[in-house]
Order: C-alpha cells, then structure tokens, then sequence
C-alpha cells in the first residue's frame, strides 16, 4: 500500500492530460479521463490516479491525510500560463482609450508610447513595489486556475532594472504558491538612451546583462523580439548564440506582426519556443511543426487589439507542431491573465477542439517551458496541482463562456483556493 496525505475522491471526470508529451496531431485529443477518478498525493507529489476501486487497493491515506470530495466535480491539472509579462510597473489605460479611437498599437509604439511607457514605470517602481504588484497577480491568476506561470523581464532594458524585474521574481520564490519561472527579456525593445545606436544596445545586453543574469542565476531563458522594427534575424542570431553560449533556453516571439523567418529561425536554432506566429508563413509552419520547439499560440493578443488576423493554429495542428496557448499578460497587447479565458478564446478564436485546447493549456504549457516533467499533466511522480470545477463535464468550462466554475485549487498538495476564495498562505 502507498501512503498519502491528500485526497481527492470521487470527481464526476478526472482530466489527467497524462500521456506521452509533448503532444502533438491526435494525441492532442486525448485528455486521458477518467470517470469517477480519485486521486492522491503523499508531500506534494502524486502517488495515485485511477477509480476508487484501485484506490482502495493501493492507497493507505494517513490519518491525518486531507480529504477533499469531488463529487460534484471535474478535475484537471492547474494551468500552466508558459508566457506572460508579469513583472511590470503602471498601467496603459490611456493608450488603450487612444486605441479605441482608431490609433494602432504599433503607431503608438511609432510616437514613444508603447512598451516604452511601461519601461518609465518599471524603470521608477522599486523591487519590493515590483514584487508586490507580481504577488496581487498572481492571487488573481491562481483565482482562474493558473499555478505555474513564466514571467518575462523585458521593461528595464538596462542592467539594473532588468536584474531589478528578475530579483523581484526570485522574492516570489517560496512566499507565493505559484511556481514562477524566469525569463530575461533584455531583447524586448531598444531603450531611448540607445535610440539609433542599436548595435550599442545589443552590446550591453549579450557583454553585461546576459553573464549577469546568468552568473547570478536569475533566469532560466532569454527571450528575444523578433520583428523589424525591434531586433531583426541577424540581431536575433546574434543574440540566440549569446544567450544559448551562456547556458539559458532561447524563446522568440517570433511574427507577431510582420513575417521575418522569426519562426523558421527559431525550429532551426532549436529554441524552446517560437511564440505568437500571427503572421508564420506556410515554411515557417512547416519547420517549426518538424522540430521540438514549442508553438505558444497567445489568442488574447488578437483579441485585445482586435485584430482580424490570428494565429494559424489549425494549419500548426495539422502539421503536426507541439501547440501550447497562453495569455501573454501584458499592458499593452494582452491586459488579461486569466487561464481560463485564454482556453476559451483557444477554442472560439483559433478553433481549437475543447481538447486540444485543453491540452495546450496544461501538458503542452508546460512542455513550452521545461517543466513538463513536474507538472501540465496528473499523473504519478508530478505535483499535485489541480483544479476542482463545479461543472457538468469538461466540455462546460468553454460552453460557459465568462464564467468561473473553479471552486478550489489545489497546489503542491495543499488546498489554496477554497469555494473560489483565496485562502492565507
Ligand atoms: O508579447 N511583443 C512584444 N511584447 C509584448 C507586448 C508588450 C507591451 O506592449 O508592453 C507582446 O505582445
Ligand atoms: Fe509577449
């Protein structure tokens, strides 16, 4: 018998996710449910998933093991969100208005607005005000579901607010429940103080804040924007091949806007991740579908700017590429994290099968980000971090579109979130 110190019993579905991933084409489709599933854990990490027969023949709960009765309802593992711009200072609410009178994002971008607004905030924001902005975000994200997140730097754009963005992530690191994984984004844009001298900027970012980051381990990937305007496909070599030299992943928003061969680099250079591919070519698809690296497609951008165009999510599916969704919460493109929206757009924007969305959000996210050994999927040897939803079957938590039926959220085998409040940790 395996002992264990929480259980859940009984959940009308128990979305496992499990299976081998990454996942692509019709493994897509398996969510791996099991009616009437029970599941266990022992210190955080999952010992039994399976019926209530099983369960009673291989689990022995210890006395004072938490049991939680799922009756009523549907589990499936916490959202993994695999790219968001968390650590950032103010707000663009007057942009937003700006863009409402028929302004684009990037014509703002054009007049010194943009990402260059928020880099004055982050820029003027301490670590501690940083850290607790990120913590009040993160009991929001965790209220929807989501209990691992990648957090992208990329506001500082300097030696010391970038390492500033990045400290005040590490202080998350054992005071939130949420796991946060890192990520430098020193190629998010070219500061002012190096307006037209963007081969001195990009000197900084690979001799000064790359072994920086790396030396003092503050990230785990580096993060660059491919786009004309930003850095090109030399620049974005460059800076791979620097990033890569020092050890950390490579990501790459990668024709969010205009098609550069940012995702044909990325499935060749063998980045993690290629992410948003709004405007990927039919080549780009191709490469990246033939490769290990992660398609992170982000529906709440088009939707937020509202933008016709959107990611070629079914093309990606069909060619066979590893496709993950995520909210890219930011203030200027995505003002949204919750998981739970992004999973809905995946299906009604991108057309995405509820399953496949599912997947995306879970096994696939958390393939995106290196994690997938740990978590995305309930299976043993993972943590034990999952959802319980109030809810007829999985197929609801789309059908209701704007609804909340996440009840309680469990994290690492504890219970954060309990009839859908926040509980102290
Ligand atoms: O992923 N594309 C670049 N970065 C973000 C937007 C950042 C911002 O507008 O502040 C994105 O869309
Ligand atoms: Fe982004």
């Amino acid at each position: 018998m395996t002992s264990a110190d929480c259980v859940v019993s009984n959940c009308r579905q128990l979305v496992t996710c499990g299976g081998p991933i990454p996942k692509r084409k019709d493994s897509l489709l398996d969510l791996g449910v099991i009616e009437n599933g029970w599941i266990a854990s022992r210190e955080g990490e999952i010992v039994f998933a399976g019926t209530g027969a099983d369960f009673h023949k291989e689990v022995q709960p210890s006395p004072a093991a938490t049991w939680i009765d799922g009756r009523d309802t549907v589990a499936l593992p916490g959202f993994v969100d695999c790219h968001t711009h968390l650590p950032f200072a103010g707000n663009r609410e007057f942009e937003f208005l700006l863009r409402l009178k028929g302004f684009t994002y990037q014509q703002l971008a054009e007049q010194g607005m943009g990402i260059q607004t928020t880099v004055k905030a982050t820029r003027a924001a301490s670590r501690e005000e940083l850290a607790g902005l990120c913590k009040d975000r993160l009991n929001q994200m965790l209220l929807t579901g989501t209990t691992t997140v990648e957090a992208k730097s990329g506001y500082g754009l300097n030696l010391e607010d970038e390492v500033k963005q990045l400290e005040a992530l590490g202080d998350l690191r054992g005071a939130h429940p949420v796991d946060v994984v890192p990520t430098c984004m020193a190629a998010h844009e070219i500061p002012p103080e190096f307006k037209g001298d963007k081969e001195g900027y990009i000197d900084l970012v690979i001799n000064r804040i790359i072994p920086e980051i790396k030396s003092r381990g503050l990230a785990e990937f580096f993060d660059i924007f491919c786009e004309p305007s930003v850095f090109d496909l030399d620049d974005t070599r460059r800076l791979a091949g620097a990033a890569r030299a020092a050890g950390l992943g490579v990501k790459i928003h990668a024709d969010e806007f205009v098609p550069i061969g940012g995702t044909e680099f990325a499935a060749e250079f063998g980045a993690v991740s290629a992410e948003h591919l709004i405007a990927a070519t039919d080549l780009g698809i191709r490469k990246i579908s033939a490769s290990p690296t992660a398609a992170i497609l982000l529906p709440g951008v088009p939707f937020f700017l509202m933008l016709d165009k959107k990611a070629p999510a079914r093309k990606l599916i069909e060619a066979g590429a590893v496709v993950a969704l995520a909210s890219d919460f930011n203030p200027g493109s995505s003002m949204l994290n919750s998981m739970l929206l992004v999973l809905q757009l995946g299906v009604y924007t991108l057309r995405l099968t509820i399953e496949e969305a599912i997947n995306a959000c879970t096994a696939n996210a958390a393939y995106a980000i290196g994690r997938h050994d740990r978590v995305g999927s309930l299976e043993p040897g993972k943590r034990m971090d999952v959802l319980l939803c109030d809810v007829s079957s999985y197929a609801s938590l789309i059908y209701q579109v704007g609804a909340n039926p996440i009840r309680h959220v469990i994290k690492n085998g504890k219970v954060i979130v309990r009839a859908g409040k926040l509980l102290p940790f």
